[in-house]
C-alpha cells in the first residue's frame, strides 16, 4: 500500500552531487551544509550519505550534538556559534567547532580556562551581508583578542559569506571578496568564503574550504536553472496519489473560495496532497504536476490535505495512479517558481506526517 503523501530520498545522488561540488572546485576541502534537517532530507541520514565530505556545517548547536550522539566523527562546525557560557561547555563537550562572530562569545571565551582539546573557531567577517561578523576594525581586534584565549585552538580559521553571489552581474560578490581578503591578510588560517552560488558562479575565489547546501541536494542556485543545467541529480521527490476523480460543470468553481471557474466541463483530479504535507498554499494553478508520468495542470486553491488538478488530458486516470509534486522530470525549481518562492523552502516545508522512503 503506498502512502498517501510521501518523500523519495535518492542518497546516491547525495554523493553524486558531492563529487560534482568536487569537480567545481577540486583544490577545496568541502564543509557540507546540513542544517535545518539537511534542508528538509534528514540531517543523520545525509550525513551518513557524505562520510567524504571533509566537514559538515550546521546552523544551532542542538542539531550538532544530534549528528555526535548518532555517531557522526567528521568536523563540525556550528555557523551560529554559541550564546552562553552552557552552549560552549556543550561545544566542547561534544567536540563541535565554532562559528564566532560577536565580542559577547569573545568574552565567553576569555573566561574560560584552558581545555584540551581546546575550541577550533571560525572567525566571522562580515564583509557586506550586515548579518553575521565582524567589521573593519572591530575583525581585526577579534583576531587578535582571539589569539590571547588560552582554549582556542591556533590558527583562528576565517569565514565570511556572499550576500549575492547568485547574480552573476551584481559587483557585490567581487567587493565583498576584496574586502574579505584584505581583511585576511597575513592570517595563517584556513579560509573559506562561498555556498554554492559562490561555488559554480565565482570560481576563481581562493580560499581553503567551499561551503555548499543547496547544491548537494541536487538543486541550482541561479534562478531560471535546474540542478540539471549544472550536472547535479534531485535527492527528493514527493508523491501522492489520486484518490477521486469526478466531472465539474461549465461555470461551476473548484475548491475554497471558488478561485477557480471552470470555463468548459473539466474532468478533475482530486489529489492526497496539500500545504499540510509541504506543498506550498501559494502555489498558482497552472503549476505541472505529474499523474501517470504525465503534466497536468493544478486548478484551484491548495487546501490542507488535497489539491486539485485537470484530467483533461487524462481521461484514463482513476483514484489509486502516482503523483509527483516534484523530482525526476519536475524539477522543484520549477514549482518554486510557481509558489513565488525558492527550491530552499519547498524542501525544507516537508511536514511530519509525509512518509520517507530511502533508495
Ligand atoms: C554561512 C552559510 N554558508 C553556506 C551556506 C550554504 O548555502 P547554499 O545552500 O546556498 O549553498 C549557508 C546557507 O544558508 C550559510 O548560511
Amino acid at each position: 500500500m503506498t502512502p498517501a503523501a510521501y518523500v523519495r530520498l535518492d542518497l546516491d545522488a547525495v554523493r553524486h552531487n558531492l563529487h560534482q561540488v568536487k569537480r567545481y572546485a577540486p583544490n577545496h576541502k568541502i564543509m557540507a551544509v546540513i542544517k535545518a534537517n539537511a534542508y528538509g532530507h534528514g540531517i543523520t541520514r545525509v550525513a551518513r550519505a557524505l562520510t567524504e565530505a571533509d566537514g559538515l556545517a550546521v546552523a544551532r548547536l542542538d542539531e550538532g550534538v544530534r549528528l555526535r550522539k548518532a555517531g557522526i566523527t567528521q568536523p563540525i562546525t556550528v555557523l551560529q556559534g554559541f550564546v552562553c557560557s552552557d552552549e560552549l561547555q556543550s561545544m566542547l563537550q561534544h567536540g563541535l567547532d565554532a562559528v564566532v562572530h560577536t565580542p559577547q562569545q569573545i568574552e565567553l571565551l576569555q573566561q574560560q580556562s584552558a581545555h584540551n582539546p581546546g575550541l577550533t573557531v571560525w572567525l566571522k567577517m562580515d564583509s557586506g551581508m550586515n548579518r553575521l561578523g565582524f567589521k573593519n576594525a572591530d575583525f581585526a581586534n577579534a583576531y587578535q583578542a582571539l589569539l590571547r584565549c588560552s582554549i582556542v585552538e591556533q590558527p583562528v580559521n576565517l569565514i565570511t559569506h556572499f550576500a549575492n553571489a547568485d547574480d552573476l552581474l551584481d559587483d557585490k560578490t567581487r567587493c565583498q571578496i576584496d574586502v574579505f581578503n584584505r581583511a585576511i591578510e597575513g592570517f595563517p588560517g584556513q579560509r573559506s568564503i562561498a555556498n554554492s552560488a559562490g561555488i559554480i558562479g565565482w570560481p576563481n575565489v581562493i580560499s581553503d574550504w567551499v561551503r555548499p547546501g543547496l547544491m548537494l541536494y541536487g538543486c541550482s542556485p541561479f534562478a531560471g536553472k535546474t540542478g540539471t543545467d549544472f550536472g547535479l541529480r534531485p535527492v527528493m521527490s514527493l508523491h501522492a496519489r489520486v484518490i477521486a476523480v469526478k466531472n465539474v460543470s461549465a461555470g461551476e468553481t473548484v475548491g475554497y473560495s471558488g478561485t477557480w471557474q471552470c470555463k468548459v466541463d473539466t474532468r478533475i483530479g482530486v489529489i492526497s496532497i496539500g500545504y499540510g504535507d509541504g506543498y506550498h498554499r501559494h502555489t498558482r494553478p497552472e503549476a505541472p504536476v505529474l499523474v501517470n508520468g504525465q503534466r497536468v495542470p493544478l486548478i484551484g486553491r491548495v487546501s490542507m490535505d488535497m489539491i486539485t488538478v485537470d484530467l483533461t488530458s487524462q481521461p484514463h486516470a482513476s483514484p489509486g495512479d502516482p503523483v509527483t509534486l516534484w523530482g525526476p522530470g519536475l524539477p522543484v525549481e520549477e514549482i518554486a517558481r510557481y509558489a513565488d518562492t525558492i527550491p530552499y523552502t519547498l524542501l525544507c516545508g516537508i511536514t511530519q506526517r509525509v512518509y520517507v522512503v530511502e533508495q
